[in-house]
């Protein structure tokens, strides 16, 4: 079933928290909401899931308009950052929850609990207490709670984020595998941009209540609309620089006085923003090649190094360097940046 947002307003007070949002979710795929702290990515899903009131605009599911439609009525099934698993209650009666609202037979509980733990891995440790699990098994209860009802919608806001980095990956990857077994339509909230690329069908990445850029992982990564959108992405470094007018392609400007290469997606004219990834800036020690740099701190990381260095201007840039780096690279040492003409972009700012 699909979701269709049309030109959404919410405002908490005189906080316009989103504004003139629209957006059509396809059905049956993995569609993520990503987005710094505050940007409204917990206010849409709320909306979506009928919990804040909508001030203007309209929500359609699978085209039906349901903008007042009250929560209960929705269908929906819902995973929070915290669990909200009840502390008293067993595992299998956290999971039954939804059906006991619904009042289900109870012989059809028992065998739609049971069958709803087992795909979250968890069949026996159905008597225990959520306080009797670890972080990556209570998820996978509110998971499977959410699960058990059979919703025509699954939000999830933040689902992984009180977990370890290890237990991060391997729910993702239930999440990931009970999502397409069930081809729920769903909807996921994250402001980790590994989690989001590695997830979703699709990405709408929010600037202050609205949509900067909508997309596949793929095209959201390698070809952001904006300066935003890079840096949320990828950790770029965007560098302002001036542009001749030009035409969407190659490009030729000056970064402090150094002549570089870069592609242009789209016209350009005047003030811009140089846009290039730490992974895609080599670090030369050939005398007179690339931008003039000097080293001003590393780290290594074993898969990679970063380095901060700064242009004679001032500029700061971060640059990695996967594997090892063919010569030792000390703080102070002057380098020269060569940038990848194809993958260094030059937005409008
Ligand atoms: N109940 C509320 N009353 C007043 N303001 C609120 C309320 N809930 C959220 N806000 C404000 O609305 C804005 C968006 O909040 P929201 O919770 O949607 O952000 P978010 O993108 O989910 O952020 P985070 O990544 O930190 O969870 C913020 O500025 C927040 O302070
Ligand atoms: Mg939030």
């Amino acid at each position: 079933m699909d979701i269709r947002i049309e030109n959404l307003c919410i405002s908490y007070g005189k906080q316009r928290v989103i504004d003139g949002l629209s957006l059509n979710i396809p059905p049956g795929g993995f569609f993520t909401l990503l987005g710094p702290s505050g940007c409204g990515k917990t206010t849409l899903l709320r909306a979506i899931a009928g919990f804040t009131p909508i001030a203007s605009g309209s929500l359609r599911f699978g085209g039906h308009d349901v903008t007042r439609v009250p929560a209960h009525q929705r269908n929906i099934g819902m995973v929070f950052q915290d669990y909200a698993l009840f502390p008293n209650r067993s595992v299998f009666d956290n999971t039954a929850y939804g059906l006991r609202a619904r009042k289900v037979a109870a012989m059809h509980i028992k065998q739609k609990v049971t069958s709803a733990l087992e795909r979250v891995g968890l069949a026996q440790y159905a008597a225990r207490l959520p306080a009797e699990l670890s972080g990556g098994q209570r998820q996978r209860v509110a998971l499977a709670r959410a699960l058990v009802i059979e919703p025509q919608v699954l939000l999830m806001d933040e689902p992984l984020s009180n977990l370890d980095a290890k237990l991060r990956i391997q729910v993702r990857q239930t999440i990931a595998e009970l999502q397409r077994e069930a081809g729920i339509t769903t909807v996921f909230v994250t402001h980790d941009q590994e989690e989001a690329l590695a997830l979703s069908d699709q990405i709408a990445v929010l600037e202050r209540g609205r949509v900067a850029q909508l997309g596949t992982p793929r095209a959201i990564y390698s070809q952001p609309a904006s300066g935003y959108v890079a840096d949320f992405i990828g950790a770029a470094n965007l560098l302002p620089v001036q542009c001749r007018a030009s035409e969407p392609g190659p490009v030729r400007l000056q970064l402090d006085g150094h002549p570089i290469a870069a592609h242009a997606p789209a016209p350009l004219a005047g003030a811009a923003v140089l846009v290039a990834r730490p992974e895609d800036i080599l670090l030369s020690t050939a005398p007179g090649t690339g931008v003039p740099a000097r080293v001003l701190a590393l780290q290594y990381l074993g898969i990679k190094t970063s380095y901060r260095v700064e242009l004679p201007g001032g500029g700061l840039l971060n640059v990695d360097v996967h594997g090892e780096p063919a010569a030792a690279l000390a703080r102070g040492a002057q380098v020269g940046l060569v940038f990848d003409s194809r993958k260094t972009l030059v937005l409008a700012s």
